[in-house]
């Protein structure tokens, strides 16, 4: 019998297409001759992945010609599409918004009224004004959003901020958020249970993957008259691991710590008398009890 393999759709180029491979190979999951192909078999998985135009995967999946897909909230909610929303993956964030040339005296949204809008984000856009009984004129362009106002085409934009640098190179200041975004894990509402058993194996090494960037692995050095005060500083999954050192009264320490407190912790652990701090970080972290949602 053939080998049931889930679909997955990926970005084939743009923002998410690096971290979304990225990811899955942090997965140790590889790919006959790589990932540049429309459609590649993961060796070691049953996996099928799909490189495609990122505005199609939520329809995709939909359908069920894809399983599952990597794509930004904001192409789901351009979408309107029937689909799961599975997991946040932590890649990939940024803004949607509103933005009108240096010169444009903006105080509120109220200021858009009766003027002309360029966006690949119609959809989201309407209801945002809408919400906001604003009438504007939304100009529905398929890309080079940021050079409307300059040539003529619209009075203001909203598009996707990152960095900010398009807008600030394009002579446009950014006035409001329409909508965060990141990348999430989409899934199609009625998968088969067989596929559904792949998705829960995937998501388990997502998972492990997402908990070992945040965190890192700390092994440390301390006198034992220190190793209560320092071990209170390190929570670790359960509790450090304490080992006596070869040198009588000292002892070494380890444990994990989340990314978001480290340089607080370890500038505590160096007060504390700790020494030969050695900080490594994860591949993967699986404490038992993971699970990851939207
Ligand atoms: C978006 C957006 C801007 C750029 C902004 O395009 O349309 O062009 O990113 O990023 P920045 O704030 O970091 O300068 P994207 O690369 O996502 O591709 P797109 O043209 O398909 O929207």
């Amino acid at each position: 019998m053939k080998e049931k393999r889930l679909k997955i759709a990926i970005q084939r180029s743009g923002r998410l297409s690096e971290p979304s491979s990225e990811l899955l190979k942090k997965c140790d999951i590889n790919f006959q001759d790589g990932l540049g192909k429309l459609r590649s078999l993961a060796e070691n998985f049953p996996l099928e992945i799909f490189s495609l135009r990122d505005n199609d995967i939520p329809q995709y999946v939909e359908d069920g010609v894809a399983d599952i897909g990597i794509v930004g909230e904001n192409i789901i909610a351009e979408s309107g599409c029937n689909i799961e929303m599975v997991a946040k993956l932590g890649f990939g964030r940024c803004r949607l918004s509103l933005a009108v040339p240096k010169a444009f005296p903006y105080s509120a949204t109220k200021d858009l009224d009766g003027l002309r809008i360029a966006t690949t984000y119609p959809a989201i856009l309407k209801n945002y004004l809408n919400g906001r009984s604003v009438k504007a004129d939304i100009h529905n362009i398929s890309g080079s959003v940021e050079i409307a106002p300059s040539i003529g085409l619209a009075d203001a934009v909203c598009d996707l901020v990152g960095s900010g640098s398009t807008l600030f190179s394009n002579g446009l200041v950014e006035v409001e958020t329409v909508m965060t975004s990141e990348a999430v894990l989409i899934s199609n509402r009625t998968l088969e249970p067989g596929l559904q058993k792949i998705l829960d194996k995937l998501l388990f090494r997502i998972s492990a993957v997402r908990a070992a960037q945040q965190n890192k692995y700390i092994l440390l050095n301390a006198p034992n008259e220190k190793l209560d005060e320092i071990s209170q500083l390190l929570p670790g999954i359960k509790s450090p691991t304490i080992m006596p050192l070869a040198e009588s009264g000292w002892s070494s320490l380890h444990s994990v710590i989340n990314e978001n407190d480290f340089w607080n912790i370890v500038e505590k652990l160096r007060d504390a008398g700790a020494e030969g701090i050695l900080v490594l970080s994860i591949d993967q972290m699986i404490s038992g009890r993971d699970s990851i949602g939207v």
